[in-house]
């Protein structure tokens, strides 16, 4: 390509972040509603929208009554090292990383609670050989790598019959594929992914052998307050029914309610689905339409429909700073670089808070960065 056309037409809303993703259409602050501000939040009104919010996440994810969803500090990080610090030690563990974050759990279980896991690697843009995973063993994975567009297909690897427990970090992944919860013992998100919503909180979900480990297991290392989840030997169930362990932002709360009332306007989890694939099918398309772009996950049955990766024929990291700040600078597209620690490339959030006509108008302004660098 040599021609640098200047294209037409920007999106709408050109917030490709992969987090903070974009708000959902139709945000605007004014909108929230704030009668739970500047007051307690253990008042009636802030704990019945804590509820509200619980209820909300329960219904949009179609999660069963078997497995408890509660508001932690911390983002997905406190929620994942929350169940880390508090489970673990109880039997062996394995982690299995093929990106950034799944690194990150691996460090925890290794460096700072010296656990000496079995770690199962995959380099960026694949997965593991699953089929490998002892399930006598806790196992700790990501179940869609955001830094690297690589996912797990599904959850059918996962015995039924497990003797470990299962802890998946599904902050990019949670309200954008089916997830069979039944295989899932831990699971962790944070609002600020697929939702829209805002950081600061984690959100803990729960399965039944994950309190019977909590109730019956007591870790070996100190537990600061924030992550202490039993009391006298039993779950701390308020956690579960909006009384938080400590303040949360009542702001982050009525944020969180906005995008799950949208979500729930759109048909729940199969409506945001639907927006997810779309956007995902609109991307493969311009990736499909240039031979300098490619996908970082060559493949599709392990490919991420929330964080995209997509590789840049003779990028480096300067020039993926260049051809990011391109755009940025016109107001095309924000934050559409690849993450820090993965390679070169371009990472564009396909999450259900994007419009799939801003994705499609996206094409022209990527053939414009790439051939004014190039030139
Ligand atoms: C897979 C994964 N795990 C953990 C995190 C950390 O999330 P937070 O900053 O919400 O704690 C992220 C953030 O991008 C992530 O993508």
């Amino acid at each position: 390509m040599s021609d640098v056309t200047y294209p037409a037409r920007k999106p709408a809303r050109p917030f490709f972040s992969s987090g903070p993703c974009a708000k959902p259409p139709g945000y605007a602050p004014e909108k929230l509603a704030t009668e739970s501000l500047g007051r307690s939040h253990r008042a009636k009104i802030g704990k019945t929208r804590l509820q509200y919010a619980i209820d909300l996440m329960r219904e949009v994810l179609q999660l069963p009554e078997t497995h408890r969803i509660g508001i932690v500090p911390g983002s997905d990080t406190g929620a994942f090292e929350m169940a880390m610090w508090t489970m673990l030690g109880a039997r062996g563990v394995t982690t299995l990383a093929w990106e950034s974050f799944g690194e990150g759990w691996v460090t925890d279980a290794a460096k700072q609670l010296k656990l000496d896991p079995t770690v199962i690697r995959a380099d960026y843009g694949q997965v593991p050989d699953l089929s490998q995973v002892d399930f006598t063993t806790d196992v700790l994975f990501t179940w869609n790598g955001t830094t690297s567009g690589a996912r797990v297909p599904n959850a059918e690897w996962i015995p039924a019959d497990r003797e470990g427990l299962t802890f998946a970090d599904a902050t990019s992944a949670v309200f954008a594929y089916d997830i069979d919860w039944a295989k899932i013992d831990v699971a962790t998100f944070s609002w600020q992914k697929v939702l829209g919503g805002e950081g600061g909180h984690g959100v803990l979900i729960l399965g039944p052998r994950a309190v019977e480990r909590l109730e019956s297991y007591t870790p070996a290392w100190p537990l600061p307050k924030v992550f202490r989840l039993v009391s006298k030997g039993k779950l701390a169930e308020g956690v579960f029914k909006g009384e938080t362990i400590n303040t949360p932002s009542m702001l982050a709360v009525e944020d969180a309610i906005f995008a799950l009332e949208w979500a729930k306007g759109l048909g729940g989890l199969e409506g945001l689905q639907a927006r997810s694939n779309a956007n995902a099918a609109a991307l493969d398309k311009i990736v499909a339409e240039r031979s300098w772009l490619g996908h970082l996950a060559e493949d599709e049955a392990i490919r991420s429909k929330t964080s995209v990766c997509l590789t840049v024929e003779g990028a480096d990291a300067d020039f993926i700073k260049q051809f990011a700040g391109l755009l940025e600078k016109e107001g095309a597209a924000y934050d559409v670089a690849g993450y820090r620690d993965a390679p070169a490339g371009l990472r564009i959030w396909c999450g259900a808070t994007v419009d799939t006509a801003d994705i499609e108008a996206l094409g022209p302004w990527l053939d414009w960065a790439y051939a004014s660098l190039k030139k």
